[in-house]
Order: structure tokens, then C-alpha cells, then sequence
């Protein structure tokens, strides 16, 4: 009896979608928050920068970490969100114009989301373990500052990164602010207004922190002093 209604739990479409919208904000949306402050480092210059970058790869069992923490839950929300945004059911005549029209930006960052990240993880990670599989001593040199600045002295890659923080953090935030509807934790209109105002805080604070990072990288690599730090021995282009 017990089994059988595990079975049916596990068909439950409902579960699913519970667990959709909490794996993004945990760990998805913890882990995105504590990247975007990892990343802000690089105001601090090349030696802070690298130090945070070797202390996270550093860490004990990282790619199981990786794995469990980020690949797996990112993985999974991406595939059930685009089953979502592809046979979801719409909420057009339910909600208000503004309401519906962020209803419509949450599916459309979200697929643009989808696509940066595998972007984003192709150029920093997964070439981290290219490095590593190669036999190199130091895979950090991948995603070191100077690899960083350089990549964002290309304005395509820099516009790539823009477009995809603004989206990723839009989601986010705007996704936190259907997460409390959803799980109960705002329930009257006043509560939800005012955590409307908390959320459109947060993406700017967080979007704000993203661009500056880039934009201070940016300028670094188009300076195109930087070939070595205190930290991390990195490539020279
Ligand atoms: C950094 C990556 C991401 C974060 C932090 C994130 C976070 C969130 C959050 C907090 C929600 C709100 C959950 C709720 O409504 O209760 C959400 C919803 C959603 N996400 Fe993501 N997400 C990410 C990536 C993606 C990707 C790549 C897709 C792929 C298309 C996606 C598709 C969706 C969709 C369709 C919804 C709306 C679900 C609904 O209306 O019930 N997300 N996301």
C-alpha cells in the first residue's frame, strides 16, 4: 500500500512542480547569490580574485559538490522548465496585464538562462576539466582573472555576459516573488506588493554587482596589463 502511493506521489505532477520551484531557489538561487559575490572579488584586483578562485577549487570533494549541488538541480529545473514553458498552461485572462506580462518574462529568461549557462559552464568549468584531464597543474588558469579579463575585452563575449546576468537575475528575482505566493509566505495583496518592491531591490543590487564585475574585468583586459598574480600562476596571452 505504502509503495503504491509512493508510485502515485512520483506521477504527481504537483510534487514535481513543488520541487521545480523549490530546487530554484535552493540550491540554484543560493548558489547563483554566492557566485555573483565569489565574482565580485575581481574589484578587488587579480591577487583577491585568484584567491577566491583557488580556495573554491580547493575545496574537498569540489566535483561531487558540482555535481549534486549545481549540474543535477540546474539540469533538472532547465528540462522541467522548458516542459513548462512549452505545454504549461497559460495565465492569460487570469492576471493582471503587468502580471501576466512577467508571467511571459519569467519563461523568456528563463530559456535565455538556459542557454547562457551552458555557455557559461562550456567556457569556465567543463575547461577547467579540460585542463585537469590534460594533465595540467593548475586548472584554475581557466577562469583566472586574466583569462576573465581577456575573454571580456571581446565585445561579443562581453555583450553575451550582460544580456545573461540581467536575464539570469530577472529570473531570479522575479522568480523568488512567485516562489512566496507559491509556498504561502505572502498571501495578502499588501504583502505581496511590498515584497514586489523587495524584488525589484534585489535584481537591481544583484544585476548591479554582476555588470560592475564585468564591466572592471573589462576594462583590465582592454588595459591588457594583466599576465600574473600573487595567486594563481595564469595564462599570458
Ligand atoms: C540561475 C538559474 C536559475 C534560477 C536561479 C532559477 C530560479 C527560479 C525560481 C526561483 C523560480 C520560481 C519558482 C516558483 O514559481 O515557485 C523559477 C521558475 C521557473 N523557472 Fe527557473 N531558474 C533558473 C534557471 C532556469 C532555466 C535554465 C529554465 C529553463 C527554461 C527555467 C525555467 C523556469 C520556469 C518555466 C519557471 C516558472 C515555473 C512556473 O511558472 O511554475 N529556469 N526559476
Amino acid at each position: 500500500m505504502a509503495v503504491t502511493q509512493a508510485k502515485g506521489r512520483l506521477h504527481d505532477p504537483y510534487l514535481w512542480h513543488r520541487l521545480h520551484s523549490a530546487s530554484g531557489i535552493f540550491p540554484i538561487g543560493f548558489f547563483l547569490v554566492q557566485h555573483l559575490i565569489a565574482n565580485s572579488y575581481a574589484l578587488r584586483g587579480a591577487g583577491a580574485y585568484n584567491t577566491v578562485i583557488k580556495v573554491y577549487g580547493g575545496l574537498p570533494f569540489v566535483a561531487v559538490l558540482e555535481v549534486l549541488l549545481i549540474y543535477i538541480p540546474i539540469l533538472y529545473h532547465s528540462i522541467y522548465g522548458i516542459w513548462i514553458t512549452a505545454y504549461g498552461q497559460s495565465n492569460l485572462g487570469r492576471y493582471s496585464y503587468g502580471r501576466n506580462w512577467m508571467y511571459f518574462m519569467q519563461r523568456v529568461s528563463g530559456i535565455i538562462a538556459f542557454f547562457y549557462i551552458g555557455f557559461h559552464v562550456w567556457n569556465t568549468s567543463l575547461q577547467k576539466y579540460f585542463l585537469l584531464w590534460q594533465g595540467n597543474p593548475n586548472p584554475e588558469q581557466a577562469i583566472s582573472y586574466s583569462a576573465m579579463s581577456a575573454q571580456m575585452a571581446d565585445p561579443v563575449h562581453f555583450w553575451i555576459q550582460v544580456v545573461g546576468i540581467i536575464a539570469v537575475v530577472f529570473h531570479f528575482t522575479n522568480g523568488f516573488w512567485n516562489f512566496c505566493i507559491r509556498w504561502g509566505l505572502t498571501i495578502s495583496a499588501r504583502s505581496q506588493r511590498l515584497n514586489q518592491y523587495g524584488c525589484w531591490a534585489l535584481f537591481f543590487v544583484f544585476t548591479g554587482m554582476g555588470l560592475w564585475s564585468i564591466a572592471h574585468l573589462r576594462a583590465d583586459g582592454l588595459r591588457g596589463t594583466v599576465t600574473q598574480s600573487p595567486a594563481v600562476a595564469v595564462m599570458v596571452h
